[in-house]
């Protein structure tokens, strides 16, 4: 249960399974540099992709309610696995009871409006992982918002671990790459577009690059949520009200501290201050 949540402005809660939504996070202090951030990875029980719905509802409603009780009155859940998962039911059934001033927001839906113009052929690929795939996400928020497109999704359950197991440079990583990629393709040979909905998939970006022939367009998410982001914060200044800019960005993991600093370094070019947290 959450404890009572202070109504003080506080600064905006960023939720991983791991250290992927950290190429999330890292696009929206691009956009928006003088907000105040608590990341918070939950690599002790990552990778999200292989879990069930309610395992995945559950360990992301406990990271929420720990960003609201450290100040959040909105939070990005940079994950597509719980955004695909957890998100809808959490906005739905438990921010009603918790807080209905305060706001959770996932990265599907802001992906999904980006894509608009971008594919020529109307077929568009997805490479997520199994969970996201299976949970039918992206084509059903696409459909809503371009019934005329196709979409053929591809599940990748090797890229996660070869990003978390520094392994994105290896000879083992161009063999899975290809082999999804190829398989996407074969699937559907019109698609111009593939969506990486991921938040680990950017690590590989430049080795898609080699392997998807030079006329499909690669869409990788980070700079649309953040843009998606700006906006919802230019719209709904009452949330923007409550939120401190200055500046900081604190890191928390329930992993070990030392773990947490040396993977980040994959995803972040600056060294950091990490703290442990615990979820329950
Ligand atoms: N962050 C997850 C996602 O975007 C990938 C890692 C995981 O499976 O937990 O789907």
């Amino acid at each position: 249960m959450v404890s009572k949540l202070s109504q003080k402005p506080g600064p905006i809660g960023v939720f991983d399974s791991g250290y992927g939504g950290l190429t999330i996070l890292s696009e929206i202090k691009e956009v928006l540099p003088e907000y105040d951030y608590i990341y918070i990875g939950d690599n002790a029980r990552s990778p999200y992709g292989p879990r069930s719905f309610e395992v995945v509802y559950d360990f992301t409603l406990q990271a929420v309610q720990k960003l609201f009780e450290m100040g959040c009155h909105l939070v990005i859940l940079a994950c597509n696995t719980a955004s695909a998962k957890a998100l809808r039911t959490i906005q739905m059934k438990d921010l009603p009871k918790i807080d209905q001033n305060r706001r959770v927001l996932g990265v599907i839906r802001p992906t999904v409006e980006s894509i608009g113009g971008i594919s020529k052929t109307n077929h568009i690929g997805i490479l997520a992982t199994p969970g996201t795939i299976k949970s039918e996400s992206y084509p059903m928020e696409i459909e809503k918002l371009y019934p005329e497109v196709v979409v053929t999704g591809e599940a990748c359950p090797m890229w996660v671990p070869l990003v978390e197991n520094n392994e994105a440079e290896s000879e083992g990583a161009d063999f899975f790459i290809k082999k999804n990629i190829d398989s996407l393709l074969e699937k559907d040979p019109e698609i111009d577009a593939i969506l990486l909905g991921c938040t680990h998939y950017p690590i590989l970006l430049s080795k898609i690059r080699d392997i998807v022939p030079n006329n499909i367009h690669i869409i990788s998410q980070g700079e649309y949520v953040a843009h998606s982001l700006k906006d919802y914060l230019k719209r709904h200044k009452e949330i923007d009200d409550k939120c401190t800019k200055n500046s900081t960005t604190r890191y928390f993991t329930t992993e070990s501290i030392d773990k947490f600093k040396e993977s980040a370094k994959t995803f972040l070019d600056e060294s950091i201050h990490v703290e442990r947290v615990y979820l329950e």
